[in-house]
This record gives structure tokens, C-alpha cells and sequence, in this order.
């Protein structure tokens, strides 16, 4: 009883000595401790011994509430932790935030309502302390001896919205008595209520940590400690902490620790719902944020909302799957997503259902999938989900089994090319397909033409002297395939005199039709009995119709000769301007437009017409370029014509070797990647301005694929690869990820190797692409 009194006797004295100061710049109680009986008012404070923080009644900006608080003291508008955050108090001064007798840290308002307190709980001798780090502790027992202080009470366990070191994310597991912390964000910068977001650690009791947004899931992440999250690699421990996770029968959670007491770090979830990692810049005197979640939009869960897909690299970034639209478009188009999309036709589910799957290349797969134990590959999985109808997409998950998706899809994002986590998802559609055909015809308005053509083919099947259009009956129209008189051909070349080409597959002169337009003609080189199927391969070849792909006018039979009509380029093929000296120097823009068109005819050809092709014979010989070099790829269905004999022709021909993929070289069968690799190839001559066989200089060792592959590997300067014609000028971004996407295109394996819709997306910046790793073909020649 005694003691007490002294001690209040000492306050009053302490607070009149202060007072009596005329301008006291901080009246401080010279001390880090609280005893029952004592209080703090107005601008009182405790700090702790270390003094890096204080407690008292702070103000936020302009607000007008006040409120009691820890701050550092080396930057006072950094409130770590708040007593009252949605109990604002008007007037500091007549307020008091008292510990009783009985052991409880109490605030009053002006009218000596409580309005906070720490606990009801009641405790002989307790005494509160700021501790050094930041810990606002209530202890049992006066003197600061022995172990049998017990701490009754301590802000760590009542977090506001900053994790400090030393203090938990997590703790009693669930069906546990006992404190579990999480942080919860402030409602706004200068109002300290609780906000929508908060930050906790998983309830599961595994690693995972999240943030909440509303109670419902904002943001979702791996484990803190195994340094990856499920959307991205994250590295929080670094040299500033030591970051650990305790797991036991009683507890789970994160703690960490500073490595350098004069280097303070926090954590602290934002108003906005993002968790950042902040160090004290002692030169700067300021915090600086060293680690941010989530730090893209696409990295929210439920971002673009159901059946929407994020791509962080576009704007906007949200955009509905295939065969699917907005539920709200006009919410949709003001950037609200909440709503998501829904499918245009139903899915209708029974025996004669003809269901397709419209794959989904490198992406983080959605959320909430089944994963099916029995079936391991990836046909397995396909008719796992056919035969249940509730089944919408599938693929072989992350666990390596079968997964399926039920419900809506729920947050898929587009990832780098290259990425890890990236995987292809099956998405089903009423029919195989999807929308396609209606865009394509839309788009080439060439429906009912085509329809025509190909009825015209059929009937020209029957009857084998019935013609499709004759070119005295017919102008060559856009839609039309003509058969041309051989005659009219002859006539047309000057009798096949000037020669514009010749490569395996035949001999390409110019001509001149009476209406004046320029064509092609190229005399194949194969004898051919099986005409209907000649008729029938063409006409197919015909109703294939892009900006970027050589027209085919029509065809003529003379005997057993073969006879294709194409556009006339007036600009010739690409070979011609890339490597020799005489030719006009084609600047970067225009080789990155000529890349990215062929790279839009090939995707064209393997994924939107209707009969897929592989065209097999990409190089810079079948490249032409029309007035204004625009890209248009040539030769394309010659496979289809040539048949088996086919590759044979191609393996034997020369120059065209270093374009052809490992498989087709070895006889393995092709598949669109051959296109792909072949293509790679094209693009690393489009970006040096040689052929990658020849060597520069006369070194040897001058192989440029295997520089180009080296030098991205290496982090090297990869303008250096440039085309020294160019003399540097080229948008760098752009060179960079041609080099990238090239050597993507050229790996070993194919499905390592991107798609030609992919590799669209990478040029024209929409999809953002990792370091490739060296081809293996290339390790070997520059290890020997
Ligand atoms: C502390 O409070 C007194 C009123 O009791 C006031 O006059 C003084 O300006 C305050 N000091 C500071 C630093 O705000
Ligand atoms: C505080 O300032 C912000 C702008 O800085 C303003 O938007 C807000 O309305 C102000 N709040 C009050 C309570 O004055
Ligand atoms: C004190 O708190 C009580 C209860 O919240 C409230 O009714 C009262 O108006 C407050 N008084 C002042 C002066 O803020
Ligand atoms: C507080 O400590 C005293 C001894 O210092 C002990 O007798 C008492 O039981 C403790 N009370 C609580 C609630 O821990
Ligand atoms: C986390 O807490 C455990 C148990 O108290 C302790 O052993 C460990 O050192 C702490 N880790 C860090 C990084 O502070
Ligand atoms: C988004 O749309 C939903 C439903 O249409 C609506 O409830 C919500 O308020 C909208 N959100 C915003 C931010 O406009
Ligand atoms: C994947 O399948 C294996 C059995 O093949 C099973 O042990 C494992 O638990 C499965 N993974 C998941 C997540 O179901
Ligand atoms: C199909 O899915 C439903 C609902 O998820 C499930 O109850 C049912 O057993 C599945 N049917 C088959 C044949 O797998």
C-alpha cells in the first residue's frame, strides 16, 4: 500500500515538474512502465528502454478521432498498433488510459465511459510495459525478477494490421484454446477501424497464408518458408530476417526476427489488401517497401470473376474464355468483372452430345478442381471428364492425376511462356470448335463461296470432266478456285518463259493474265495419275483464305502434269532482301511485321482453318512479300499433294536441311511444332540478316542459333545479335523477345516448344516470355 502511494506521490511530482516547463517539446514519463493506479492522458507517452517505440494518443492525418497507439519513433506517423481502432475519442486530454488495481489496461472517454480495455480477466500486481520490441505486455508480479513473471495480457496477441518480429502470424491451432493472430488492414489511411482485408495464416494448419478480403479468399499462397507461393516465386527471407515456421501439436505459425537490431523491418497489410515487407533506409530516413503481395491484379483470386481469364500483360486485363461472354456487359465493360462470364450456348449432356475441348495453353490452372487418382494420362483424363456431364474442363494437374472441374472456372491466368506452373487446360464446348466458324466466316466472308467450291469439288469427283470454273467462264473472284486451260496458261507465261523460282517441288514462272493481273504459276514437279484426288486435295487448298498466306487462284491439268495459280508478289521471296548485299536493307520494324504475319499465317494454319495443315517447308524462300512487304507464306497444302513422297523431298532438297526439325530428320512423325522449330529458325535469320549455316568472318565456330542460345542464357547484351546492317536500330523489347521466342521454338523436345498462337502472343507483347534454355543439339556443338 505503501509503495503505491510513493509511486503515485513520484508521477504527480514527475508530471508537475514537466508542467511546469513553459514549452516542453515531449512530456515523456521517464519510463517504459505502467503501474495499477497510474495513467496516461494527452500527450503522455511511454517509450520503450531501447527507445525505437511509443505509446500514447496519436492523431491519424486529418481525422478527427484520436486514438491510443504504438509508433516508431523514428518515423511517429507509423502506428503499428492501435488500442481503440473503432472507438475514436474526441479529446485526448480529458481521456486517460489507466491500468486498474485489478490489473486491466483501461481507456476512458472524456465522460469516463470505458471505451476500451484489455481484458476482463482480473490479476493482482501487474505492471505494463512497452517493451523494446514494440510488445505492450500486462505482467503478473512488479519486480522485473525470476522466471515466475507470467504475462497476463500483450498486444502481439491483438494485432492490429503490422506483423513486428517477434510476434506471430498464426498460433493455437484451431480446435485449441488460445490466441490465433491474423492482421487486419485499416479501413483507410487515416481511420485505423478495421478494414475489409485481413492476413492470415491457413486454418488447415498447413503453410499456406492468404489474404481475406471480406472473410472470403483475396489472395492465396504457398508456404512462407519453401519460398514459392502457387503464383509466383517470392524470396521474403532475405538479409534483413530470419523467417520461421513452428508447427506442433498445440500451435502453427510464422515468427520471424531482424538480423540487425538497427535495421527495423515490419510487415503490414495495406489498405488496399496488399502485404508488404518494409526496412528502414537509414540514409534515406525513410521505409521502403521491399516485398509486395499480391503485386499484379491477375494475382487476385476470382480477379476477372467466373470463366474469365487474366493476362497481366494486356489492358484490359480481364477477357472472357472461348465460347463464353459477359453476364453483365455493361458492369463487364466498366472494368467490373465480379459478375464474370457465362457460356453463349448451353452444353447440352446426353448420348448424341458431340462435346470438343478448346485447349487453353500455359496457364495457372483454376481453382477448385477434382483431382481423379486413376487416371494418369492425359486420354484417360479426356474421356474421365466425357463421361460424367458435370465435367467442364480437364487436365493433368500439378499433383501429376487427373484433374477435373466441376463448377465454374475460378481465377486462370496467363503465365510466361516458359513458366513452370504453366499448363495446358481442356476446356469443353458444345461442339468441336467452339464460336470458330462463325468468326472465321464473318471474317473472310466466305461461307456460302466456299461451300460452293467444295460442292463444285465434289461434283467434279463424280463427274471427272465437269469443271469448276472455267477462266473464260469466270474471273478469278476471291472465293472461286478456277481451272485454267492449259492453253490460257501458256499463253499467260509467254510459253512458261520467265522463271521466278524453282524449288523441290517444282519450277514458278510469272504470268499475265488478258485482265492484266499478275500471277504465279507453278508447274509441279511430281506426275500424278490420281486426279480426283488432286481435284479434291486443291480444292481444299483453295477455301484456305489469310492475309498472310499466298492465294491460290486455281489449277490445271494437262496429261498427268500439275499446274497451281497463285498472286504474283511483286517484292519476291524474303531470302532475296535478307542476305544479299545488293538489296535494300529491310529495317527492324519491317522484319518484326514480316515475322509476326508469317507467325499469324502459320497459327492460321495449324489451329483456326478447318483442315489443319502443316505446312513442313518453312524458310525464307517461301516468304513473299507483296508492294508494301506484307508477309504472305507460300506452299502451304503441298504436303497434302505430295503425300508420302513428301518428306522424302524434303530431307533431300538442298537448303532446306537447317530449317527441319530433329523429328522430321529422323523420321518421327510431324506435328505442328515441326512448323514451329522450322520457324524459330526463319525468325534467327530474320533477326541476324544471315543464313545460320554460314559463318561470318570465316569462323568456324560461328554458329549463330548456338550464340543466339548462349548469349539469352548468359544474360548477355542481346542487341549484339542484332543484324549489323541495322546498325543497332531496332525496338531492344521487341529483339529481345524474338531472340527469346526463337530459341523457344527451337528446343529439342516439342512440347517444349511454344505454339505458333503463342509465339504470336509473344511478339506482339501480350504475353510475356522466360529465358530459354539452351537446345541440348546445341550443348553438343559447343561442347565438341
Ligand atoms: C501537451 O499538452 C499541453 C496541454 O496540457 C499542451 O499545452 C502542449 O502543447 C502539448 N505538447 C505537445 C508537444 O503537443
Ligand atoms: C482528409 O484528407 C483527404 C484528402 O487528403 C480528404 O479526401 C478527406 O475527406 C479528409 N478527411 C477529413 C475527415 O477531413
Ligand atoms: C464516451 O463513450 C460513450 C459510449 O461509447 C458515448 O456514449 C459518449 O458519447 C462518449 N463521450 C464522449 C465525450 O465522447
Ligand atoms: C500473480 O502472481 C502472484 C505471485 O506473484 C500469484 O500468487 C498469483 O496467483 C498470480 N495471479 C495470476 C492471475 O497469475
Ligand atoms: C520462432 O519461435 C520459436 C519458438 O519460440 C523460436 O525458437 C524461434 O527462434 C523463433 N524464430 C524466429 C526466427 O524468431
Ligand atoms: C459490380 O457489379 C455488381 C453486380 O452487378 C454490383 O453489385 C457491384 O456493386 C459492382 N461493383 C462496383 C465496384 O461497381
Ligand atoms: C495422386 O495420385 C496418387 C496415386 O497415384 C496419390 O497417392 C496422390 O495422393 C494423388 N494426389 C492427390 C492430390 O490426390
Ligand atoms: C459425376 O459427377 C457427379 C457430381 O460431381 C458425381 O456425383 C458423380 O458420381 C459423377 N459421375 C460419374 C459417372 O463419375
Amino acid at each position: 500500500m505503501g509503495n503505491r502511494t510513493k509511486l503515485l506521490l513520484t508521477l504527480h511530482v514527475l508530471i508537475v515538474y514537466f508542467l511546469s516547463f513553459e514549452s516542453y517539446v515531449s512530456i515523456k514519463m521517464d519510463t517504459n512502465a505502467m503501474h495499477p493506479g497510474q495513467s496516461l492522458s494527452g500527450n503522455q507517452t511511454l517509450t520503450s528502454s531501447n527507445g525505437r517505440f511509443e505509446l500514447g494518443f496519436f492523431k491519424p492525418g486529418n481525422s478527427t478521432g484520436h486514438y491510443v497507439g504504438i509508433w516508431y519513433t523514428l518515423s511517429v506517423d507509423v502506428v503499428v498498433w492501435v488500442a481503440n481502432r473503432d472507438a475514436p475519442l474526441y479529446d485526448p486530454f480529458g481521456s486517460r488510459l489507466e491500468l486498474t488495481e485489478t490489473g486491466r489496461l483501461v481507456l476512458y472517454n472524456q465522460s469516463e465511459i470505458p471505451v476500451w480495455s484489455s481484458s476482463n480477466t482480473v490479476y493482482d500486481s501487474v505492471v505494463a510495459v512497452l517493451e523494446d520490441t514494440g510488445n505492450l505486455v500486462l505482467r503478473n508480479g512488479s519486480t522485473s525478477s525470476s522466471s515466475s513473471l507470467v504475462i497476463v495480457w500483450e498486444s502481439f496477441d491483438h494485432p492490429t494490421d503490422t506483423w513486428l518480429p517477434g510476434a506471430k502470424l498464426g498460433g493455437s491451432k484451431m480446435n485449441r484454446k488460445g490466441q490465433r493472430q491474423s492482421y487486419v488492414s485499416w479501413s483507410s489511411w487515416n481511420d485505423p477501424s478495421p478494414g475489409p482485408f485481413s492476413l492470415v495464416l491457413d486454418a488447415d494448419g498447413t503453410p499456406a497464408y492468404h489474404v481475406l478480403k471480406n472473410r472470403h479468399r483475396h489472395w492465396t499462397c504457398g508456404s512462407w518458408l519453401e519460398r514459392i507461393s502457387s503464383f509466383s516465386t517470392d524470396i521474403v527471407a532475405d538479409k534483413y530476417t530470419n523467417m520461421d515456421y513452428v508447427s506442433n501439436k498445440e500451435e502453427n505459425y510464422y515468427n520471424y526476427s531482424i538480423t540487425s537490431p538497427s535495421i527495423p523491418v515490419r510487415f503490414k497489410i495495406d489498405v488496399s489488401g496488399k502485404v508488404q515487407k518494409l526496412v528502414w533506409k537509414d540514409d534515406s530516413q525513410k521505409w521502403e517497401t521491399i516485398w509486395e503481395k499480391p503485386k499484379e491484379d491477375c494475382e487476385i483470386f476470382d480477379f476477372c470473376g467466373a470463366n474469365g481469364a487474366c493476362n497481366q500483360f494486356v489492358l484490359p486485363h480481364c477477357r472472357c474464355l472461348d465460347g463464353f461472354e459477359p453476364k453483365v456487359p455493361a458492369e463487364w465493360n466498366r472494368g467490373n468483372y465480379t459478375n464474370g462470364c457465362r457460356r453463349r450456348s448451353r452444353l447440352r449432356c446426353g448420348n448424341d452430345a458431340k462435346h470438343g475441348f478448346r485447349v487453353i495453353q500455359n496457364i495457372l490452372l483454376p481453382a477448385y478442381e477434382v483431382s481423379l487418382t486413376n487416371d494418369k494420362s492425359l486420354e484417360e483424363c479426356k474421356s474421365a471428364c466425357l463421361r460424367n456431364c458435370t465435367c467442364i474442363a480437364y487436365t493433368i494437374g500439378y499433383d501429376g492425376n487427373c484433374s477435373i472441374w466441376r463448377e465454374d472456372l475460378v481465377t486462370i491466368r496467363y503465365l510466361s511462356y516458359g513458366d513452370n506452373l504453366g499448363k495446358d487446360l481442356y476446356l469443353r464446348l458444345p461442339e468441336a470448335g467452339g464460336d470458330k466458324p462463325r468468326i472465321r466466316i464473318k471474317r473472310f466472308t466466305i461461307s456460302a463461296a466456299a461451300a460452293t467450291v467444295i460442292l463444285i469439288g465434289i461434283l467434279g469427283l463424280l463427274v471427272s470432266t465437269r469443271r469448276m470454273t472455267s477462266y473464260s467462264d469466270a474471273k478469278a473472284t476471291d472465293d472461286v478456285l478456277v481451272i485454267f486451260k492449259f492453253g490460257d496458261l501458256k499463253s499467260a507465261t509467254k510459253n512458261f518463259s520467265e522463271k521466278l523460282g524453282e524449288g523441290g517441288f517444282g519450277s514458278v514462272f510469272k504470268g499475265m493474265l488478258p485482265n492484266s493481273d499478275a500471277i504465279a504459276v507453278k508447274c509441279l514437279k511430281f506426275q500424278d495419275e490420281e486426279e480426283k484426288q488432286f481435284r479434291a486435295e486443291v480444292s481444299t487448298i483453295g477455301t484456305i483464305h489469310h492475309v498472310n498466306l499466298v492465294r491460290l487462284l486455281g489449277f490445271c491439268l494437262k496429261g498427268m502434269k500439275r499446274f497451281l495459280v497463285y498472286d504474283y508478289m511483286p517484292n519476291g521471296s524474303l531470302d532475296s532482301h535478307l542476305f544479299y548485299k545488293d538489296s535494300k536493307i529491310l529495317d527492324w520494324k519491317t522484319r518484326h511485321h514480316i515475322a509476326l504475319g508469317i507467325a499469324r499465317g502459320l497459327a492460321y494454319l495449324h489451329e483456326e482453318c478447318r483442315v489443319r495443315i502443316i505446312h513442313c517447308d518453312i524458310k525464307p524462300e517461301n516468304i513473299l512479300l507483296d508492294s508494301d512487304y506484307n508477309p504472305l507464306l507460300s506452299d502451304f497444302g503441298l504436303s497434302k499433294l505430295f503425300g508420302r513422297d513428301f518428306s522424302r523431298v524434303l530431307t533431300s532438297m538442298k537448303g532446306t536441311r537447317g530449317y527441319l526439325a530433329p523429328e522430321m530428320i529422323s523420321g518421327e512423325p510431324i506435328t505442328p511444332k515441326s512448323d514451329v522449330y522450322s520457324y524459330g529458325m526463319l525468325l534467327l535469320e530474320i533477326i541476324s540478316g544471315r543464313r545460320n549455316w554460314e559463318t561470318a568472318d570465316d569462323k568456324n565456330d560461328n554458329y549463330f542459333p548456338a550464340r543466339a542460345a548462349i548469349c539469352l542464357s548468359n544474360g548477355g547484351d542481346v542487341l549484339s545479335l542484332l543484324d549489323p546492317k541495322l546498325q543497332g536500330g531496332a525496338n531492344a523489347k521487341q529483339v529481345i523477345r524474338a531472340c527469346r521466342v526463337a530459341c523457344w521454338c527451337i528446343q529439342d523436345e516439342e512440347q517444349n516448344r511454344p505454339s505458333m498462337a503463342q509465339v504470336v502472343q509473344v511478339l506482339e507483347g501480350v504475353q510475356e516470355i522466360n529465358i530459354p534454355p539452351i537446345p541440348w543439339f546445341i550443348q553438343t556443338i559447343i561442347s565438341c
